[in-house]
């Protein structure tokens, strides 16, 4: 059967307006948290993404009724019907967000069985932070047939100093103290503003959170939570990058309306520093970005919000390939999220691995299109996003991943003026 793949050509600079779509990883978690409450949520700006689709299917074989309005980035949840089910690998596995379904379900049953999330290409993904902050709270954590199984009689709220602020298990940890008896604190969480969004989604159920500053989040248990009458998701900030590194790469002037430059600060600084013009208000959502000449290389280091996010690691490797100069990245966050690197010198690039998470990038004149493969969706928008410079076509392979993160990227990269297409059966495409 023919592989689906994204067909690149060299673009001219790209110009004009488009809405950036709703967070992926902010709608996992909080379509995922309805399930705290009994009754009907609803839900805005949720991105018809696979990934969300993933989450649905999970919803609705626990009994929800998940019904999606995809013209309109609409999900209605009705929990009232749902049964706390064993999970099985396959449903745990079609995507790493779904061990956000523990919290919920622990809150709202006392106990959950299911399948373990599992690794990815991008690392192993462990879930030590998630379940040995819980068994602060009461949980105990115990395995079975590869399955785990946690349960708790009464959950306690706990003093938690978080090893290191991940983001799955502040949202974790931080769901299941909504209803926990007493004061829950997560010292060193996660406050990226998917983190943030999820933390308003609670309090609009009847959550008491208060985030205090140097990351840490103060939750006193309260007895029930409500389901939420209408709730709209942030806009999607990883999209908005990409975006944005798609303008900078081909010299472009593209302008952002829905996004605050807050939830992107260090990139754009980054983007600055490399001879683009940034523009935005203070207090105001929209983000511009104007091209320059010739773009010099800058260095940077990966890391919790609000450092430079792991998630444009692989977008701005694909913009520094022909910046002027040498660029070092530093991964910190992932231990194997360099391998579009490789993918990237098949197209000219000239990037060197020093050791396994540090890249040294040697901006040269010009790279020239190929067959390359992306493998996750990061990666995958990096290759799209050289392909936009390289000459003749470029051809990326991983559709599927970029089906799972983007919601019609492809086509607001057109209205800019970008020529990317998506090749791909029909049956291929559909989500
Ligand atoms: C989330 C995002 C992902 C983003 C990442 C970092 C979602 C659905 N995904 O992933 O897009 O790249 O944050 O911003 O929101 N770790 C442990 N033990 C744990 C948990 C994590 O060692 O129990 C490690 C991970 O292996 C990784 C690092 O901590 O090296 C960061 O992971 P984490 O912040 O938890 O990322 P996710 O929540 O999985």
């Amino acid at each position: 059967m023919k592989q689906s793949f994204i067909s690149v050509q060299k673009s001219y600079p790209l110009e004009g307006t488009v809405n950036v779509s709703g967070s992926k990883n902010a709608s996992m978690v909080i379509l995922l948290s309805a399930l705290l409450a009994k009754g009907i949520s609803r839900f805005y700006n949720i991105p018809a993404i696979a990934d969300v689709f993933q989450i649905g299917n999970l919803l609705q074989y626990l009994g929800a009724d998940f019904t999606f309005d995809v013209q309109n980035n609409y999900v209605e949840i009705d929990t009232n019907r749902v049964e706390n089910r064993p999970i099985p690998d396959e449903i745990m596995k079609t995507t790493r967000a779904s061990i956000l379904v523990l919290g919920p379900l622990l809150a709202r049953f006392g106990s959950s069985f299911l399948g373990l999330p599992g690794g990815d290409a991008i690392g192993a993904r462990p879930i030590d932070l998630h379940l040995d902050n819980m068994a602060k709270m009461g949980v105990s954590v115990g395995y079975a047939n590869n399955m785990v199984h946690a349960s708790v009689n009464a959950i306690t709220g706990a003093y938690i100093v978080l090893a290191y602020p991940s983001v799955g298990a502040t949202e974790n940890i931080l769901m299941l103290a909504t209803v926990a008896q007493g004061r829950t604190t997560i010292v060193n969480a996660a406050i990226e503003p998917e983190v943030l969004d999820l933390i308003a989604l609670l309090q609009k159920m009847g959550a008491s959170i208060t985030v205090m500053q140097t990351a840490t989040i103060v939750i006193d248990g309260v007895k029930q939570l409500q389901p939420v009458d209408t709730y709209t998701i942030i806009s999607d900030r990883l999209e908005a990058g990409a975006l944005l590194i798609a303008a900078a790469i081909t010299g472009g002037d593209i302008y952002l309306p829905n996004i605050m430059h807050t939830m992107l600060d260090v990139p754009l600084l980054k983007l600055a520093q490399m001879g683009y013009t940034i523009e935005y208000s203070q207090y105001m959502p929209g983000i511009r970005i104007k091209g320059c000449t010739q773009a010099r290389a800058i260095s940077f280091k990966t890391g919790p919000y609000p450092n430079f996010p792991t998630d444009l690691q692989a977008p701005m490797m694909a913009a520094l390939v022909c910046a002027q100069g040498i660029s070092i990245i530093e991964e910190t966050v992932f231990e194997n999220r360099l391998q579009h690197a490789h993918q990237l010198s098949l197209l000219g690039a000239n990037i060197e691995i020093i050791h396994t998470n540090k890249a040294k990038i040697t901006g040269v004149k010009s790279i020239i299109g190929a067959t390359i493969t992306g493998n996750d969706i990061r990666a995958v928008c990096s290759l799209v996003l050289a392909g936009l410079v390289a000459e003749d076509t470029t051809k990326v392979y991983g559709v599927s991943h970029w089906l799972r993160g983007f919601e019609g990227l492809e086509k607001k990269l057109n209205t800019l003026g970008a020529p990317v297409k998506l090749e791909a059966a029909t049956s291929q495409l559909t989500i």
